[in-house]
């Protein structure tokens, strides 16, 4: 048995926030503006996971505005969605994939933290979480988006 998830978030730029991608911190001028962390990559794969069993999405568990919820780390938001997940019966990840798209600063370097951080959010092998990343060519010059998706079996194996 398996099950697909998608998930997707955009954050504007905001000058002296720290940027925040899939759970590292890389140092650039601006970062997302949120009520979290901003962590757009994080926040993508909390609601494919979500996704994945229509449990909605991360708004409804952690309402944006939420004065508790200020600031937190969006791996919170990840292990909460995770916790929801293996509720729903012998489930686990098998791989994600995800692509961040950002014109700068350029996140290549980082890839090797930022995948090591989603395998361990996710307990998968360090080779189970790839991550892209794209510029927007200039159509979205004061965003960070990102786009996940998740495989999900039942059992030990789940036939894989
Ligand atoms: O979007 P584009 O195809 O022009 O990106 C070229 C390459 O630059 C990507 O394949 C990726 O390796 C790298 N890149 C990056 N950091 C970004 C955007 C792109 O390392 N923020
Ligand atoms: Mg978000």
């Amino acid at each position: 048995m398996l099950r697909i998830g998608y998930g997707e978030d955009s954050h504007l730029l905001a000058a002296g926030v720290p940027l925040v991608v899939g759970g590292v911190t890389v140092p650039a001028p601006r970062g997302g503006s949120a009520h979290s962390d901003g962590d757009v990559l994080l926040h993508a794969l909390a609601d494919a996971l979500l996704a994945a069993f229509a449990l909605g999405d991360i708004g409804q568990l952690f309402p944006p505005g939420d004065p508790a919820t200020k600031g937190i780390a969006s791996s919170i938001i990840v292990a909460e969605a995770l916790r929801q997940v293996e509720a729903r019966g012998d489930w686990r990840v098998v791989n994600a994939a995800a692509v961040v798209t950002l014109d700068a600063p350029k996140l290549g370097p980082y890839r090797g933290p930022v995948q090591d951080s989603v395998s361990t959010l996710l307990r998968l092998p360090p080779a189970s979480a790839g991550v892209t990343f794209k510029t927007s060519e200039g159509l979205a010059p004061d965003h960070i988006q990102a786009r996940a998706t998740v495989l999900l079996t039942r059992g030990a194996t789940g036939g894989l």
